[in-house]
């Protein structure tokens, strides 16, 4: 099939960007949108002009870094990271816009690549666990509630991509942090840090300019890990606790 796309092009995040036309000949159902995005590339290299920049690491849907917005979807139609997505989901003659996540906290560092360090930041001021845990335990020295081990497990799920800070309108961050609170703070070996921790990685995140939460629900409806919004109410009584 053929697809008429309009991909953002940015030199730099001093750049201004702009949308600019391509033709996808010769794509077939079977490939995934980034093989795609090769195929786009290997002709603009034969043809001597730069190639678009995209981000992609594993293409497996694990690392979270092939973020892109596509006609306007995070990550695309599918409930699935971009590197997952395939071309079966399209039509033949369809016209795709291609542009990168839109938030100040993640400035565009060129075409679709987007500078995502502040999760990165936000995980450094609290996203861990400092006690001393020893060696690695038996699994059931310490018994763990099966409901409180799924959930966690739920949350963890979280591959940081941000397409939760994408679908926002205030641009905020509240899912990926919640969830990144959650998965060690439903844990026992976590709970002891917990409010120290919630209260860092949210002042971390204002800090980096992510919106507030207004509880619309878009990131977990984006999110291709499907993280529920019960983090963003776990976290937010974790933070009313913390002042206590
Ligand atoms: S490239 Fe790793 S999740 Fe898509």
């Amino acid at each position: 099939m053929k697809l008429n796309l309009n991909i953002w092009r940015q030199k730099s995040s001093k750049d201004k960007g702009h949308f600019e036309k391509y033709t996808a000949n010769d794509v077939t159902e079977e490939m995934s949108f980034l093989e795609m995005l090769d195929v786009v590339n290997e002709d603009l290299i034969l043809s001597g002009k730069e190639p678009v920049a995209f981000d992609h690491d594993c293409r497996e849907g694990i690392c979270g870094s092939c973020s892109m917005v596509i006609n306007g979807d995070p990550h695309g139609p599918e409930k699935s990271t971009t590197c997952q997505l395939h071309m079966r989901s399209f039509k033949d003659g369809e016209t795709l816009y291609i542009e990168p996540w839109r938030a100040k906290a993640f400035p565009v560092v060129r075409d679709l690549i987007v500078d995502r360090s502040a999760f990165d930041r936000i995980i450094t001021a609290g996203g861990y666990i400092s006690v001393s845990t020893g060696n690695a335990q038996d699994a059931n020295a310490t018994p763990i509630p099966k409901m409180d081990a799924d959930e966690a497990f739920m949350s963890a799920a979280c591959i940081g991509c941000g397409a939760c800070v994408a679908s926002c309108k205030n641009a905020s961050a509240s899912l990926f942090v919640a969830a990144k609170t959650s998965h060690l703070g439903i844990l026992p070996q976590g709970s002891v840090e917990q409010k120290g921790r919630v209260k860092k990685m949210v002042a971390q995140m204002d800090a980096e300019g992510f919106g507030a939460c207004t509880n619309t629900g878009s990131c977990s409806a984006a999110c291709p890990k499907g993280i529920s919004l019960d983090n963003i109410a776990r976290l937010n009584r974790d933070l009313l606790k913390s002042n206590f």
